[in-house]
């Protein structure tokens, strides 16, 4: 796929529909180095929430839990930036930047999301 996506790229140039196949292109060689990761944490039996408590041995949980917090309020600020630039704009050539700016709502959300896995990590931590 990544290669098809690379392809795919390279034949569409510098235009809105070039750049667009980069952004996913990049996208797709980050979740493919995930993927890679994910895959090395489960066969060391890591990253399965079970060693949270060790993990963060050292770690201040109360400004982790703070921060992360923070963050996703952060997030979801982006994402409602993003929703109302995308409103503002309503020209047919505006079709790739509200593309880039649904694509950076859905950023938010994961981004959001992943902070509430650390979230609920963190919590179950500080209870053993
Ligand atoms: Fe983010």
């Amino acid at each position: 796929m990544l290669e098809e996506y690379r392809s795919l790229a390279a034949a569409c140039g510098d235009g809105p529909v070039g750049r667009l196949l980069a952004l996913i292109l990049a996208d797709e060689e980050v979740h493919h180095l995930q993927l890679l990761t994910m895959a090395k944490w489960l066969r060391e039996g890591q990253g399965v929430g079970t060693r949270a408590d060790v993990e963060l041995a050292g770690v201040d949980r109360e400004r982790l839990l703070e921060r992360t917090r923070v963050l996703k309020h952060h997030e979801e600020e982006t994402a409602d930036a993003c929703r109302s630039l995308q409103a503002s704009l309503d020209s047919e050539r505006a079709a790739p930047f509200r593309a880039m700016l649904e694509a950076m709502v859905h950023d938010s959300r994961k981004h959001y999301d992943l902070l509430s896995a650390i979230e609920r990590l963190a919590s179950a931590a500080g209870l053993k």
